[in-house]
């Protein structure tokens, strides 16, 4: 039996990657911080014993603690550790409280990072590996963006020093970059930075409406790929014979090309462009 652990197995990405390993012939630790609901199209996940929902909030060092213990006294090692939980925090840096700041580096970057050092004997055990989702915003930093940027850059950090750190144990790591993908996360985002918005001093906030609203626009411009396709890519990682460092979905492979490739000037003014924060100047006092 090959078993494999999936992190925030509720949403888009995580609930069609569960639904492949499965067709792929997994065992899957569908880790989930509230109730799970594998849709109409779980082949009977719910009932299914190769899906084993495990209560695992990344943030909480020891709800992943009991998440290893449990899966160690069910099977001997994993396959693969797919690090997917996420969350975008979005906004201006003088918008984004203290509390946001923390909850994104939790779930994005000391999640993994717990996760990983709690799973790591049993990836030892199952000759497995680990697989990080990362995101075009690990590699190049956009604007209004700042703290999922900075998560996504640190995922990647870790994943360098650990490629290294778990050579001696030929444990791969490996970083998945999905495109824009339709998921609840940009609803969900929304939704964190109006509430932060709302306890947000009014005339600060006011400083950012063209830009906000300039977001907004070019946000609505995006047209966000299925989730199955990333799952596909993520299922490749898992399987590889030898896995490489990277697998990007189509899309964000040529946009994280050109961009990281591009001298810094040039791609600051692409992103503003792109962004639609180009032009726009503060308002006179
Ligand atoms: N969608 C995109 O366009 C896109 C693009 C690039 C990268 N990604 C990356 O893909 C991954 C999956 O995102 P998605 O688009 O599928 O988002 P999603 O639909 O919002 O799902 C996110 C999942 O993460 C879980 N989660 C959040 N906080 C958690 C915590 N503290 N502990 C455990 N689970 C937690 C959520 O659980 P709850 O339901 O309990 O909140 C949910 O299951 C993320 O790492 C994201 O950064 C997505």
């Amino acid at each position: 039996m090959k078993a494999v652990l999936v992190t925030g197995s509720t949403g888009g990405i995580g609930t069609a990657t569960v639904r492949l390993l499965r067709r792929r012939g997994f065992t899957v630790y569908a880790g989930a911080r509230g109730p799970a609901d594998f849709g109409p199209d779980d082949h009977g996940a719910a009932a299914d014993p190769g899906v084993r929902v495990v209560p695992l909030d990344v943030a909480d060092p020891e709800s992943v603690a009991a998440a290893a213990k449990r899966i160690a006294g069910e099977v001997d090692g994993l396959a693969a550790v797919i690090n997917n939980a996420g969350v975008i925090v979005q906004g201006p840096l003088e918008l984004v409280p203290a509390d946001e700041w923390r909850r994104q580096l939790e779930v994005n970057t000391l999640g993994p990072a717990l996760v990983i050092r709690e799973f790591l004997p049993l990836l030892r055990t199952g000759s497995g590996r680990i697989v990080n989702v990362s995101a075009v915003t690990g590699r190049v930093a956009m604007p209004l963006l700042g703290a999922v940027s900075v998560s996504k850059h640190g995922l990647e950090a870790l994943s360098n020093a650990l490629r290294l750190e778990l050579a001696p144990w030929k444990i791969p790591v490996v970083v998945v970059e999905p495109g824009t993908t339709r998921t609840e996360i940009f609803t969900r985002a929304a939704a964190a930075a109006d509430a932060a918005l709302q306890q947000a001093d009014r005339s600060r906030v006011d400083l950012y409406r063209p830009q906000l609203a300039a977001y907004e626009k070019a946000l609505a411009r995006f047209k966000p790929g299925p989730v199955d396709k990333v799952a596909e890519v993520i299922v490749r990682a898992v399987e590889a014979r030898h896995p490489r460092r990277r697998y990007a979905v189509a899309e964000a492979r040529t946009f994280g090309a050109i961009l990281t490739n591009l001298p810094a000037p040039l791609r600051d003014r692409l992103l503003a462009t792109a962004t639609g924060l180009n032009g726009i100047k503060a308002a006179e006092s």
